[in-house]
């Protein structure tokens, strides 16, 4: 496998990849990998013939310094788990080689943007299609794979790729999970023991209104239901609790027959803040 720092060495590699004729497939990331992020490199190993994968903590995604400064960083660990899911190139550059100035262009994704993790966390949306664009130029994949664990930047990275036609396809991968429920993430890592005891709740919570779902209970009978469960864990902080559209993450007042319903949820749980989603 080889490890790429800049992006001029990227772009070399990408360039003989492509005029050789292969398919490059390309997989972002922030790093402390898990299963989640394995299994898209595996995806992108078995329809590609060259796997990129990116590690990068990008800072300007970060609306809070102190998660910045707390995230997970394990390049030497990653490297070797890269190196055996099959990817054929790391790239992991630099503050300074993917912002070697500020940058000042701003995104609107509209409406997508202005509920959950948008409404939340402010500027968040805007810094990972930022840093995803600068990776589509850089890598220039045939296929780029993201996660359903993060469902709300699936929705702004379509976007994204239709408003600026991106010529990739992009591939999405369920949600992993541990075998308590909990989905993975890097930031599981800095949960206490008690937190963790306690996480997979969260889970619990997403399948328990999901049948409500089914049931045709009332979005807003729902959304409360699921904020008192969580709200019965003191270790819990709900940040949100949404019964939305799943193709316009908008939230929904009532069903519409033939549309699909996703449920999605922020909390809080010991210092880490962690969310899920669950479609219906
Ligand atoms: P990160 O949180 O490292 O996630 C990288 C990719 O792995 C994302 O597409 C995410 O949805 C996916 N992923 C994470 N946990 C997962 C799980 N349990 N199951 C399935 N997929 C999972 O998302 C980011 O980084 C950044 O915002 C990034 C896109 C790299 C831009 O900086």
């Amino acid at each position: 496998m080889h490890v790429f720092t800049t992006a001029a060495a990227l772009q070399s590699f990408v360039e003989a990849s492509r005029r050789a004729g292969r398919r490059l497939g390309l997989v972002p990331t922030m790093g402390a990998l898990h299963d989640g992020h394995l299994q898209l490199v595996q995806a992108a190993a078995a329809d590609c013939d060259d796997v990129v994968a990116s590690i990068f903590v990008n800072p300007t995604q970060f609306n809070n310094p102190e998660d910045l400064r707390l995230y997970p960083r394990l390049p030497e660990q990653d490297t070797a788990l890269l190196a055996g899911a099959g990817c054929t190139a790391l790239f992991m550059p630099g503050v300074e080689e993917m912002y070697p100035q500020p940058t000042v262009l701003h995104f609107d994704f509209g409406p997508l943007e202005r509920v959950m993790e948008g409404a939340h966390r402010p500027g968040h949306f805007n810094g990972v299609a930022t840093v995803v664009s600068k990776l589509f130029h850089m890598a220039r994949p045939h296929r780029a794979y993201f996660g359903q664990k993060d469902f709300q930047q699936v929705a702004i990275v379509r976007q994204l790729i239709a408003d600026l036609s991106f010529d990739l396809e992009l591939v999405v991968a369920p949600t992993i999970r541990e075998a308590d429920g909990l989905a993975m993430s890097s930031r599981n890592r800095r949960l206490s023991p008690e937190a963790r005891a306690v996480a997979p709740l969260l889970h619990q919570v997403l399948e328990q209104a999901a049948s409500q779902v089914r049931q045709g209970l009332a979005p807003t009978q729902v959304q409360a239901g699921a904020l008192a469960a969580l709200a019965q864990e003191r270790q819990f902080t709900p940040e949100y609790f949404e019964v939305a559209d799943a193709q316009t993450l908008q939230p929904l007042a009532h069903y519409e027959a033939g549309r699909s319903v996703v449920l999605c949820v922020a909390a809080h749980l010991g210092g880490v803040r962690l969310i899920d989603n669950i479609v219906v």
